[in-house]
């Protein structure tokens, strides 16, 4: 299987022994504690689970405008975003050299995490500036990745962590959120060794299960693994439980068994286009995938990035900083010409109207008024669970 990033090994920061977790359980309900972000809290779910590997916890100041800037930390680490914890007030922890970090998204607010506290440090305004534009691409606050990224604080605590949980993943998410260490040992037992990535935060139409087949066919691939983001989206995206189910039923009713797993990870959006394709390949390689797919407009929100903008940012990446593959997919939809679903670009023969193109908001529409969308363009089953929630919120 395809190694790691910068490690031979994975390096997940959760204290798997159960003695030990509970000796740092005790020992953090001692020690000063501080409320954390939900980015934050996501960062400790992805450090805990050997996503973030070779990373050992949050990131200072001088790694994070270094990775913002040139993808590398200042020791010459690969990453393409700043893993930090930071929040508005940190005078709670004032001279604090060990602290525990409580989790946002959890009733109470539960210990996630201890973390040795190397530096206390402020952004400046310049600072949050340059990571913005270099991150995000934009400093457009009606950006939603921008504007969650520029109102959690500026105060930067970083160092090394020990993760205790992995928040309410594990309970809300039972069966499907895996950490990266699960899903190689899955993998392994499977036999994969040749594995294509699909990340996703939608339930999948007709267009994304065939981009997985085009995949898993042209890379002549042992697997795949849909890896869904559980984590917290924009308004108006489609909670994880309902794409969960969605993404269960297309796989249960049209692949083979034993080709496809269908996990997820505990991360919230940062609708940052590129620079999230690129985080996305770092933390797929890490669950030993050999290739990712990136399509039209990965991660993208609104018009900010340009559709393909998420594979060209590849091509200026060195396979000795990643050694992940990238599928690169052209826009693909249902050709009536051909009756299947094909890759733009690979029929030039055809016409706007060959296609059936269906536009997310009309498919809403449809959805929300009980009316399935053609047959070419979503699986009966799929339709139905949509259908069923559309309706339960309207
Ligand atoms: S996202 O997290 O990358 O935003 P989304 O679920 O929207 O997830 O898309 C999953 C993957 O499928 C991405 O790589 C995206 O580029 C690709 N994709 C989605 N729809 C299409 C399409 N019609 N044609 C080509 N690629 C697509």
């Amino acid at each position: 299987m395809i190694k790691p990033l910068g490690s031979d090994k994975l390096i997940p920061l959760y204290v798997a022994d159960d003695a030990k977790r509970a000796a740092l359980l005790k020992e953090a309900a001692g020690l000063p504690s501080i409320l954390i972000s939900s980015a934050a809290a996501g960062n400790a779910v992805m450090l805990g689970g050997g996503y973030f590997t070779p990373l050992k916890g949050y990131m200072n100041v001088a790694d994070s405008m270094s990775v913002a800037e040139t993808m590398k930390t200042t020791s010459g680490q690969f990453w393409p975003t700043p893993v930090i914890n930071v929040v508005e007030d940190a005078s709670a922890i004032k001279g604090a050299k060990r602290i525990a970090l409580k989790d946002p998204n959890v009733k109470g607010n539960p210990i996630i995490a201890i973390q040795d506290v190397t530096a206390i440090e402020e952004f400046t305004a310049a600072q949050m500036a340059t990571m913005t534009k270099a991150i995000y691409g934009t400093d457009d606050m009606e950006h939603v990745g921008v504007s969650t990224f520029n109102t959690v604080g500026k105060v930067c605590i970083s160092g090394p962590i020990q993760v205790l949980n992995f928040s309410y993943f594990p309970s809300e998410f039972k069966g499907t959120f895996k950490t990266a260490v699960e899903i190689r040992e899955e993998m392994g037992k499977l036999g994969w060794e040749k594995v294509v990535a699909f990340q996703t935060r939608n339930p999948m139409h007709l267009a994304h299960e065939e981009l997985c087949r085009m995949a898993y066919e042209d890379e002549k691939a042992d697997g795949i693994l849909i890896h869904m983001l559980l984590g917290k989206l924009k308004k108006g995206d489609i909670p994880a439980d309902v794409r969960d189910a969605c993404i269960r039923k297309m796989v249960d009713v049209y692949f083979p068994p034993n080709t496809v797993l269908v996990t997820g990870y505990g991360f919230d959006m940062l609708y940052a286009g590129p620079r999230e394709a690129v985080l996305h390949a770092c933390f797929r390689q890490n669950c030993g995938c050999t290739h990712l797919i990136v399509g039209r407009d990965h991660a993208g929100v609104g018009d900010y990035y340009g559709p393909f903008d998420a594979q060209t940012i590849f091509d200026g990446i060195s396979k000795d900083d990643l050694q992940i593959d990238i599928y690169r997919a052209d826009h693909t939809a249902y050709s009536k010409k051909l009756d299947k679903v094909v890759m733009m670009n690979r029929v030039t023969d055809h016409t706007k109207e060959d296609f059936v193109l269906l536009s997310g908001t009309k498919v809403r529409e449809m959805l929300g008024k009980g009316i399935k969308p053609p047959k070419e363009f979503s699986r009966p089953e799929v339709a139905d669970i949509l259908i069923k929630y559309y309706q339960s919120i309207e």
